[in-house]
């Protein structure tokens, strides 16, 4: 069973900006709820009630989210906004939530390395916020993910063919199709251009890990954009055929673009909450 869950949270939103100026991009609202409580939603959801954020300078509103807020809970008591808290209070009440800070930042290998000393020595998940992942019809794609591991025991990458004209945003994996949407994965390469891209199935934010993880990343270099890159680091453990990718089940919206939050945002307001 794996109890734990990193979000790497410390990156800058730029491409948000102004609204990023001073708030965390992982507190941005799809519909009414923050990207971030998505994650967390999706983690539990998935058995992992105990959420690590690797967080950073400027980022204390996240904390603040996964906190009660005694002054705002005494004021709406009793009122026909108080279900609007409802299901951050049973997130809170699920979860124990713990933070460590990066104080630079070298990429996702080292904000995952950073989160070592909330992980310790156990298999964890990792949701980058950015993506939103919905699976209306089952379980979401972190249950899917945990499933997986309960008979493979290695690290699971979530993935999902994409076009060629956008191969070169993600890691990319090749590898050997097992079963439903299942691979075996003997390469991956992180921000390839597309002629050099082993496939078109690119890693979206949706991993778990097996610790071993921890080690390899301290010994990876910067790779691309002179990052520390996790994709680098699975490489290894691919090589001792210890990594699989999965074709998951569900909707993924890329809320790290412009068009990918309002087309998230238009889904949500449709789908979920039945408005036209
Ligand atoms: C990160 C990973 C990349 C992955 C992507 C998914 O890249 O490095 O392998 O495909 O997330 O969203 P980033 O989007 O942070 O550049």
């Amino acid at each position: 069973m794996i109890r734990k869950c990193l979000f790497p949270v410390a990156g800058y939103g730029t491409r948000f900006l102004p609204a990023t100026k001073s708030m965390p991009k992982e507190m941005l609202p799809v519909v009414n709820k923050p990207l971030v409580q998505y994650g967390v939603e999706e983690a539990m959801e998935a058995g992992m009630t105990n959420c690590a954020f690797v967080t950073g300078r400027g980022k204390r509103a996240i904390a603040d989210h996964f906190d009660i807020s005694y002054e705002l809970e005494h004021q709406i008591a009793g009122s026909n906004k108080e279900s609007l808290l409802t299901s951050i209070r049973d997130v809170i009440d699920r979860g124990t939530f713990t933070m460590v800070r990066q104080r630079e930042m070298l990429g996702l290998g080292h904000a995952i390395l950073t989160g070592e000393s909330l992980i310790g020595p156990e298999a964890f998940g990792v949701v980058l916020s950015d993506d939103l992942c919905l699976n209306e019809e089952g379980p979401g794609v972190l249950a899917q993910m945990a499933e997986l591991y309960r008979q493979f025991r290695c690290s699971i990458v979530a993935v999902q063919e994409v076009p060629e004209s956008e191969i070169h945003k993600y890691g990319v994996i090749a590898g050997e199709a097992m079963k439903d949407g299942l691979y075996r994965v003997d390469r991956m390469v992180e921000k390839p251009d597309a002629a050099d891209a082993p496939s078109n199935l690119a890693i979206i934010g949706r991993y778990i890990l097996t610790p071993d993880i921890f080690d390899i990343l301290r010994e990876t270099p910067p790779g691309a954009n002179g990052e520390v890159q996790i994709t680098d680091a699975l490489q290894a453990q691919a090589r001792a055929g210890c990594v699989m990718a999965y074709r998951f089940k569900g909707q993924r919206f890329d809320c790290g673009s412009i068009p990918g939050f309002v087309e998230a945002t238009n889904h949500v307001y449709h789908h979920v909450y039945g408005r036209d």
